[in-house]
């Protein structure tokens, strides 16, 4: 048999802080079902308002919670012998038995929620958060408007999105902006970017200033500080799906102005041209081979020093597979 080769060939996973949904999605007493990291987890808001994330697969006999379960107080009923599993993935009622099995557990994962989005916390070896969840600098959702959110599926690895963004000469070729200029800094592990570039429109010319602050590669964000009458934010957080697609959650604030409707005119014109970029990185993107030893130029720079950044969060490498595997997922806005 003909082995395929990988697509890529770095790690399909990646540690730390990654936002697996938005907060208002989850009522108290809904339970949904997440497809990442080549797995699928139950996530569910119990009675008293807490998230909670545990894995899917019933330690007794296999049944997945997420198809046809549900929230029972503060945990997880199996639909199969309505075993129930809390937030920290301990086995708390059979209701036929007495006695819970010390082995009747399933793994509960680090969740936290902040600014209307879940996060959870993933390691290779499943041991705790390094770091607490980290917070966006110079921002509080109160002064902006109500955030409007995107999430992609995208035959790609996370790497080349976040790539994609500091890929300087692809604006010009790509998206056909002016090529921007980029100041790089590492601080404490995460990297901060700006970018400067301007953008024809409308027949006339409008210069953007992009800054970057790169914290993980599932949670990273830019501020757009000089947009006409107000300023904006929009977070990021890319989630591997499996060897093949990734997730990437967009949300968008924009700053609340003094003048009526502004807000909004503001918010439609950066999703608009936020959009249409990322259509015209997608056909590239999900077709591209991937290259680990690119040949570069010196107009390159940037690329180097984001694959660095990004290597540090890969998992440990893992002996080829024999081709890739990939669950079955619908791609789209949402
Ligand atoms: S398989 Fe879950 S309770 Fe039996
Ligand atoms: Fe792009």
């Amino acid at each position: 048999m003909d082995t395929i080769k990988r697509r890529y060939d770095i790690s399909p996973y990646y540690e730390g802080w990654f936002q697996l949904g938005w907060s208002r999605d989850l009522a108290r007493g809904q339970l949904k079902k997440v497809r990442q990291f080549g797995t699928t987890y139950t996530m569910f808001r119990g009675e008293d308002g807490i998230v909670g994330v545990i894995d899917d697969i019933c330690p007794h006999l296999g049944a997945h919670f997420s198809e046809g379960g549900c929230v029972r107080g503060n945990a997880v009923r199996c639909p199969y012998h309505n075993w129930s599993f809390a937030r920290d993935g301990r086995c708390v009622d059979i209701p036929y038995s007495t006695k819970i099995p010390v082995k009747a557990r399933v793994v509960g994962h680090t969740v936290a929620e902040r600014d209307d989005m879940i996060f959870m916390y993933r390691s290779a070896n499943g041991g705790p958060p390094k770091t607490p969840l980290p917070r966006i600098e110079n921002f509080d959702a109160s002064e902006f408007c109500a955030p409007e959110r995107y999430e992609f599926s995208i035959r790609i690895h996370g790497q080349d999105i976040m790539e994609n963004s500091v890929d300087g000469p692809h604006f010009m070729a790509v998206h056909r902006h002016s090529l921007p200029e980029f100041v790089f800094r590492e601080d404490q592990g995460s990297l901060r970017v700006s970018q400067q570039m301007s953008v024809a429109r409308f027949g006339t010319t409008i210069d953007f200033r992009l800054e970057f602050h790169l914290v993980e590669p599932g949670f990273h964000y830019v501020h757009f500080p000089k947009l006409p009458g107000t300023t904006a934010l929009v977070f990021s957080s890319i989630v591997p799906i499996d060897e093949e697609y990734t997730s990437h959650r967009m949300t968008f604030f924009v700053k609340k102005t003094s003048v009526p409707g502004w807000s909004q005119v503001v918010r439609r014109f950066l999703i608009w041209q936020m959009m249409k970029t990322y259509r015209e990185d997608m056909r590239i993107w999900e077709n591209k081979e991937y290259q680990s030893h690119p040949v570069l130029c010196d107009g390159d720079g940037s690329i180097i020093k984001l694959r660095r950044w990004f290597a540090g969060f890969l998992d440990p490498k893992e002996p080829a597979l024999p081709g890739p595997t990939r669950l079955p997922i619908s791609s789209g806005v949402g």
